[in-house]
């Protein structure tokens, strides 16, 4: 990757993609601009050897801008783009919930790309999602497929999917933070140490995650065929039957989508 990259926001999603980044090529050049923050930027400059930068400088040097502020804040860093020739820059949105149209209005006839990453980006395991904007050349939409393939997968979808996708592996991994909190609960509940506990949902998570991704099997025909009838896990499955917990993830996820939904509503 010979690109030079600017991150306009240092927080924790450019934590991540700062990290995943350096550790797949560490003399990349990454440039990071923030709003007032002192102490976090220098925080990224020791970590990751990072140039600490103004917005001008970081236009001027960088081929990539990503925007990784909060999404309400996404129109005041516009605003500020107004000012730099953008012509031969391609520009890489995190920010959830702010639809494409809402660049073209402030800076026409940019070349954008909608990025939904996750956290996951910091183990090199993420899952990003990528809408292409009208203006982006091929070489551009390239470039920023390696910059998220270099943290893990990426899938380009129509940016009417995107909401869909965020509830799905943009927010997922939180839902398996929450599962495995609760196992690690229950196990305590059930007279194990926290830290047993920990050890045991921890390598659980990572094997069965192995085994959805390595075997050929879906993730239902692996949960039947470690479900005897009248056994131990068939007790437990039962339950979350009963709980209707299938419904209860939907509902979630569809809760999460209306919430991306409302943020365009609210940010276009
Ligand atoms: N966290 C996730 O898992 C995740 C996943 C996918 C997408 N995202 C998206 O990533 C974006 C950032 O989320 P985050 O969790 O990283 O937020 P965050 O930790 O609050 O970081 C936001 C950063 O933006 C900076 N900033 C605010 N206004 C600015 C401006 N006008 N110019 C330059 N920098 C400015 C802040 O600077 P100061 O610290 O100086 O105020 C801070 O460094 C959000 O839009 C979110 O939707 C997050």
């Amino acid at each position: 990757m010979t690109q030079s990259i600017g991150f306009i926001g240092g927080g924790n999603i450019a934590e991540a993609m700062i990290s995943g980044l350096k550790k797949t090529n560490s003399t990349l050049k990454i440039r990071v601009t923030n709003l007032k923050n002192q102490g976090r930027l220098q925080g990224l400059v020791d970590r990751y050897n990072v140039m600490a930068s103004s917005l001008k400088e970081l236009v001027e040097n960088s081929s990539v801008l990503i925007i990784a502020v909060k999404p309400k804040d996404v129109q005041a860093v516009l605003k500020d783009l107004m000012d730099y020739p953008l012509r031969d820059k391609l520009i890489i949105s995190v920010a959830a919930g702010v639809p494409l149209k809402v660049f073209y209005k402030y800076l026409p006839g940019v070349a954008v790309i909608r990025a939904m990453p996750n956290t996951s980006t910091a183990v090199l395991h993420s899952m990003t999602g990528l809408v292409r904007g009208n203006n982006v050349t091929a070489e551009q939409a390239e470039a920023g497929e390696k910059i998220f393939s270099a943290t893990g997968r990426i899938m380009w979808v129509p940016e009417k999917n995107i909401n869909a996708l965020t509830a799905i592996s943009g927010s997922g991994p939180a839902y398996f933070y929450l599962f495995a909190e609760s196992l690690i609960k229950a196990g305590v509940e059930l007279g194990l140490s926290e830290e047993e506990a920990e050890i045991l949902v921890l390598e659980t998570l990572i094997g069965s995650g192995k085994m959805i991704a390595e075997s050929d099997k879906s993730p239902g025909r692996l949960r039947e065929e470690v479900t005897s009838p009248n056994g131990t896990t068939y007790a437990a499955i039962n339950v979350f039957m009963d709980e209707k917990l299938s419904s209860t993830v939907l509902t979630a996820v569809k809760a999460c989508c209306r919430r991306a939904e409302d943020l365009e509503g609210e940010y276009s």
